[in-house]
């Protein structure tokens, strides 16, 4: 081959990695005042802004000497980081073995195949411990592979780094940091924590706001510092059931929560009224960005990333027959959200304080006749729960002891809701979780429980009669 490239190429698709548009959006946001641009990554030669982080991990384990010609290249994927290094190893000559959760879209796997990649699909609804989980596979194939790199997005530096080092400065070069608020979904947290970095060391007044769907363990761990159970959601890519170490979550300034159907509507909205062709997640980013435009008082100026593309999800998230099948179409606006039950539950929600004891949260339950209490810090935000089982367990092994803190008894064994969460997902959150907490910019609006969800579609199929 020549050494000199033809004038105009470059010497592989790797070279095309980056470089990405700013584009404003002009229609979605329209009712908020401040700005929101986004920076469109799916126009990445793999597909994602995931092509920045395989090259960087690659690179890395090049460097290191962990990865050696002829090897293969292993990754618990959700599809995006597998398609990045597929293409970085189609070119180098390595093999790869993607792990995936079975939730994800056939185009993602059948793109990795494309790639001439091994892909092996595991149970989502599986704990992260379970040898069943794509987590515990994908290290037993490594042990198994010989040559093999495990390339573990959730725990390699080089993950971060690559927002770091790459995606970051470029943004920084584009906008001359003339934006005051990034906002990113957050999976691994490279994006959110690689760039976040960047930004706060050259800026410390740019907002870092992460965007996480209800289900993932994130948002309750940012507002609380509680690891309460993880339920499933649709939305691929973001959201987590364990704390990767790829996560700075010091560095955000705020979490919003979006839920599966807004994330899902506004992704459509992206492609129809803006004409970005983006994925799911990229509508869970813009919508968290709105809700968080929404409790400004001053316009801003609002940089959004948008990690990948709509080609992936055509027979999900763009096909109105799995769309309303799961709920996400043709909804009746007026009815069916965790609103609806907490007005048929009047009354407010008891909850103790930081200050309470053992004794303070008896006589609650006892005269209130409930199981659960919601207790409050000094800022009036929930900081989990104590249930009667626990004040039980807690006499049972401390007699006497009636005026120790009620917040050593303090649990995360409940979900958080919005009160815009749809009764249909509110269904399948009760079978991980006992309670709900029902929450509104950081305000406790309401506890739930089974009966009370029993009750409200009791007293809406007798209306129907
Ligand atoms: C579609 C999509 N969106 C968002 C993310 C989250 O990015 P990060 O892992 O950098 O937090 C990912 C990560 O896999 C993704 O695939």
């Amino acid at each position: 081959m020549a050494d000199q490239l033809m004038k105009g190429a470059v010497a592989d698709i790797t070279a095309a990695v980056g470089k990405t548009p700013i584009v404003r959006l002009n229609h979605v946001a329209e009712e908020v005042k401040s700005e929101i641009y986004v920076k469109v990554e799916y126009l990445n030669p793999a597909g994602s802004m995931k092509d920045r982080v395989a090259m960087n991990i690659i690179r890395d384990a090049e460097e290191r000497g962990m990865l050696r010609p002829g090897g293969t290249i292993i990754e618990a994927t959700s599809g995006n980081t597998g398609a990045g290094l597929a293409m970085v190893a189609a070119i180098r000559g390595y093999k790869c073995v993607f792990v995936m959760p079975d939730k994800m879209s056939q185009e993602k796997i059948d793109g990795l195949r494309a790639y001439g990649a091994k892909v092996v699909i595991c149970p989502t609804a599986v704990e992260p411990s379970d040898p069943r989980s794509y987590y515990s596979v994908s290290r037993r194939i490594v042990e198994e592979t010989p040559g093999a790199f495990y390339a573990n997005q959730y725990h390699n530096p080089a993950n971060p780094e690559a927002h770091y080092v790459n995606t970051a400065p470029e943004i920084w070069e584009q906008t001359g940091g003339d934006f005051d608020v990034f906002v990113a979904g957050m999976g691994t947290g490279g994006t959110i924590s690689g760039c976040g970095r960047y930004f706060k060391e050259r800026n410390p007044d740019v907002q870092l706001i992460g965007v996480d769907p209800i289900g993932s363990l994130y948002y309750e761990y940012v507002k609380t510092g509680r690891l309460t159970k993880a339920f499933s959601y649709y939305v691929e890519g973001i959201g987590e059931d364990f704390l990767p170490s790829t996560m700075n979550l010091s560095l955000l300034d705020d979490v919003v929560q979006v839920d599966d159907r807004e994330c899902f509507l506004m992704t459509r909205d992206l492609v129809r009224r803006e004409g970005i062709f983006c994925g799911g997640s990229c509508g869970a980013a813009v919508m968290g960005a709105i809700k968080y435009a929404r409790t400004l008082k001053e316009p801003k100026k609002i940089l959004v990333l948008l990690p990948d593309s709509a080609q992936k999800y055509l027979s999900k998230i763009f096909n109105d027959e799995w769309m309303r099948s799961n709920g996400f179409l043709d909804v009746d606006e007026t009815s069916g959200t965790v609103a609806h039950i907490l007005k048929q539950k009047p009354g407010q929600v008891i909850t103790a304080e930081l200050s309470s004891t053992v004794r303070d949260g008896i006589k609650l339950l006892k005269k209130h006749g409930i199981s659960q209490l919601p207790v409050l810090d000094d800022h009036q935000r929930h900081c989990g729960i104590v249930s009667e089982l626990d004040l039980l367990n807690f006499l049972l092994q401390n007699e006497g002891q009636l005026d120790q803190p009620l917040k050593e008894l303090i649990t995360s064994d409940y979900a958080t809701v919005s009160p815009h969460t749809r009764i249909q997902l509110l269904k399948s959150i009760f079978n991980d979780a006992k309670v709900v907490l029902v929450v509104e910019n950081d305000r406790l609006l309401g506890l739930l429980t089974k009966i009370d969800l029993i009750d409200y579609l009791a007293s809406e199929q007798a209306a129907a009669k």
